[in-house]
């Protein structure tokens, strides 16, 4: 059932992907970018819509930032800052940047869409934040191979990371996730420190996996041509951390008996 809805969501998803293009050789089904001119996207550590106006102002200022202006936001999105999540911005606005409406996405329009100043404080959103010095781990990974380490590995990570990395193979392609050495803090529901895995260019479609303990997981493979994976660690008890390896392939050289594995 959850593999079907997940084809279902991926079947979508392919077909929105044709009206994205070639960069640098590489195939773009999205331009959503984590960071962009100092500006980015923030969910709370509980999930989605979980911030009060209060405490997206708390999540950016711990990072050493603040909320991001409307023109901050606008600038961003000049360069394809595109993520479809409301979130707190300054002066009590909610809204969100786009570049490219979808069904869910920007009732048909583009741009800053913007819900207004909300006079109810206690609403919960994500938040955008802007920083121009902040200091990120991840990265958008075009590469065919490439190791993918918690920070300071083999050293223990450290406390409040956040790492997105984008995966971005060719058109065609496959990625497949081969997990080296994994140790992460360990607690039930793996909700203090996680890896998280989602066979998309985001990480709001394509859940495929929350890993935490000393477990090494099974190789996981994507679906399409694009992986997003995103670490998480909380203010206390750090661990030895992960290292994983990613290849991708012409999805042809995949056997039609892979085996798409799910926690
Ligand atoms: C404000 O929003 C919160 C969260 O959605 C809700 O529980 C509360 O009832 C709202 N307050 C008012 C005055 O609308
Ligand atoms: C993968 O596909 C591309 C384009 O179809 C082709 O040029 C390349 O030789 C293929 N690579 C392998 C290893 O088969
Ligand atoms: C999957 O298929 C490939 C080639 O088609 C074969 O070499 C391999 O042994 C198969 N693996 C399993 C587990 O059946």
């Amino acid at each position: 059932m959850r593999v079907f809805s997940l084809l279902c969501t991926l079947g979508f998803l392919l077909k929105e992907t044709q009206a994205w293009g070639f960069k640098n050789g590489i195939f773009h089904n999205s331009i959503w970018l984590e960071q962009a001119a100092g500006v980015y996207h923030r969910e709370s550590r509980k999930g989605r819509y979980q911030l009060t106006y209060k405490e997206a102002k708390a999540v950016c200022k711990y990072e050493g930032g603040n909320l991001a202006t409307y023109e901050q936001l606008e600038a961003a999105r000049q360069i394809g800052f595109h993520v479809c999540a409301a979130g707190w911005f300054d002066r009590g606005h909610v809204g969100y940047p786009i570049v490219k409406s979808g069904a869910n996405c920007g009732f048909g329009k583009i741009g800053v869409i913007d819900y207004g100043v909300r006079r109810n404080k206690s609403e919960r959103w994500d938040v955008y934040c802007y920083n121009p010095d902040s200091k990120e781990c991840g990265g958008v990974l075009t590469d065919q191979q490439r190791i993918i380490q918690s920070p300071g590995f083999p050293e223990e990570y450290q406390d409040q990371q956040i790492c997105y990395w984008h995966i971005r193979a060719r058109l065609g392609q496959r990625i497949r996730l081969h997990f080296l050495e994994f140790d992460v803090e360990e607690d039930t529901g793996c909700l203090a420190d996680y890896l998280e895995v989602y066979d998309s260019y985001d990480d709001v479609a394509g859940f495929a996996g929350r890993f935490c303990g000393d477990y090494l997981p099974d190789d996981i493979v994507s679906t399409g041509n694009v992986m997003t994976l995103k670490f998480l660690s909380d203010a206390s008890v750090t661990a030895g951390g992960f290292q994983l390896q990613y290849i991708a392939s012409n999805a042809s050289l995949f056997s039609h008996n892979y085996t798409h594995y799910f926690h």
